[in-house]
């Protein structure tokens, strides 16, 4: 794991934002894995810019995101397919058809299968964006007894809902969602995750430095051969 540590948000979104421009530059036509929450907002910035000056296109990459909720339309404002197109892809040439999203409401088993043969058919992922939840979770893995496969439905637990039922101000925020699962983020060919702020320190000790268990969803990273970790000071609280 390669663990940077910056100051200020903004530092970090251009550092992962570089990362993901430099390459795209390199490969036109990669394949990006894509995050939503608060961390990326600033690397989708960064990437916003870059487009917007020049130098760099996303007219040929394609992209899969790495979970949706269930329950709730697609168009809804609080879906993550709404989330990614107000953040990113409506600012940028990437197109529609190369925009790869989990269906929040297909059947579950068809749905798995349909998004791990999408991902291969494209190539894989060369670049999974990901943040990290307080309990450690990575996507809508949320720790639990193992460490799961391919794409799922998950019920959400309470420190998640709590986390993000802000962003709720019409309907209840949905309990489930289909995510993708460790086994197939592990797959993914370079991983960049960001955390920021104080409470994220304790998920980020464990990722780190506790033993790779289910019980921390993250700590599975420790495996994995080219992981870049972005921090700020109060994320790495606890590891400096
Ligand atoms: C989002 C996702 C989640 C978030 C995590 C952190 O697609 O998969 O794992 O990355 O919950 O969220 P923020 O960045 O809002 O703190």
């Amino acid at each position: 794991m390669e663990i940077r540590i910056f100051d200020t948000q903004e530092e970090i979104g251009a550092a992962a934002g570089k990362i993901i421009c430099e390459f795209t530059k390199n490969n036109p036509d990669c394949v990006l894995g894509f995050a939503t929450g608060a961390s990326p907002v600033p690397t989708y910035n960064y990437m916003i810019k870059q487009y917007e000056n020049g130098e760099v296109s996303f007219e040929n990459i394609k992209t899969f995101n790495l979970d949706e909720y269930c329950d709730l339309p697609r168009s809804h404002k609080n879906s993550y397919y709404t989330f990614m197109h107000e953040n990113l892809f409506d600012k940028i040439d990437v197109k529609e058809e190369n925009i790869g999203f989990l269906d929040g409401n297909a059947e579950e088993k068809a749905e798995s299968k349909r998004y791990t043969e999408a991902i291969k058919a494209a190539g894989g992922i060369d670049i999974q964006i990901l943040g990290i939840g307080r309990n450690g979770h990575i996507a809508f893995n949320e720790p639990s007894d193992e460490f799961t496969g391919e794409s799922y439905k998950v019920e959400l637990t309470q420190s998640t809902i709590d986390a993000n039922s802000i962003y709720f101000d019409d309907i209840a925020m949905p309990h489930y969602a289909m995510t993708m699962g460790i086994g197939l983020i592990m797959e993914s060919k370079k991983i960049v995750l960001i955390a920021t702020g104080d409470k994220k320190a304790q998920a980020v000790y464990d990722m780190v430095n506790g033993p790779v268990t289910p019980k921390c969803p993250a700590s599975i990273l420790q495996q994995h051969s080219d992981v870049v970790i972005l921090l700020d000071k109060e994320a790495a609280q606890k590891i400096i």
